[in-house]
């Protein structure tokens, strides 16, 4: 059974940070799923949120805020004062984390209006090169096609997912342009039609947020290669290790 840790194990630590890494990392997890954006001084962190006002002690949007302000920033007393003073993490350190585990990262571009599309892919890019990791650890997601294209200019060997909550009837034209490894979508809307036309044109198929197993056992049987979720623990016959 193949699950990603949705934001790391983020449902026992606080999303996207170290511990919810490391948390995902000791139970045996063999993907997690983080969110990059850029700081206003292009530092490619990991965080989900436009602003930093809901996973931090913080207030105000990502790209207005330096990597220094980001870094002073509580990032863990929101989910439990277990975790205070947990930072917002850079990518270049959750890249040198996976590393080290050997686990793999699905690396998701994450865009917002105004947001400088080829600047992030630019610098994720340079940050990935600089971690000289095994671009087979790596998977780029992105709900934006022209960011899925444009991180292919910068590392075309590392696979690349399109993601959709629903997926679109011209699929197929839109997976061929960004050269698409694989589907991302939501769990809720996916029909077993539209799950095996996607297996049968030769594409992954990963499912989000899938937090209730019951809820996704038939889409394991249409053919789903992957569960991304905030609970891998629920599941049984996981890929988790003995402590989970
Ligand atoms: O990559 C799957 C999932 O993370 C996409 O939605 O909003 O949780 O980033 P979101
Ligand atoms: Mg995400």
């Amino acid at each position: 059974m193949n699950l990603t840790a949705h934001r790391g194990l983020s449902s026992l630590a606080p999303e996207n940070t170290l511990s919810a890494f490391n948390m995902a990392i000791d139970y045996g997890c063999q993907w997690i799923e983080i969110d990059v954006q850029l700081t206003r001084d292009f530092v490619p962190v990991v965080i989900h949120d436009q602003t930093v006002d809901r996973c931090t002690n913080g207030t105000g949007r990502v790209a207005d805020l330096s990597w220094h302000e980001l870094r002073l920033l509580d990032a863990g007393s929101w989910f439990d004062e277990e975790f205070a003073g947990e930072h917002i993490p850079s990518l270049a350190e959750t890249l040198s984390l996976v590393k080290d585990a050997g686990v793999s990262l699905n690396i998701e571009l994450k865009t917002y209006p105004e947001d400088d599309i080829e600047l992030l892919c630019e610098r994720v890019a340079q940050i990935v090169t600089e971690s000289e990791i095994d671009p087979n650890q790596l998977l780029f997601s992105s709900f934006s096609s022209e960011a899925l294209t444009s991180i292919a200019q910068y590392l075309p060997n590392v696979r690349r997912g399109q993601l959709w909550q629903e997926i679109p009837t011209n699929l197929e034209v839109v997976l061929q342009e960004v050269g698409a490894y694989s589907v991302h979508c939501d769990y809720r809307f996916l029909t077993q039609e539209q799950a095996k036309h996607i297996k049968s044109i030769g594409y992954k198929l990963f499912c989000y947020t899938a937090n209730v197993p019951e809820q996704v056992n038939a889409h394991w049987q249409w053919g789903v290669d992957m569960m991304i979720t905030d609970m891998p623990q629920r599941y049984t016959n996981a890929t988790v290790s003995e402590r989970a």
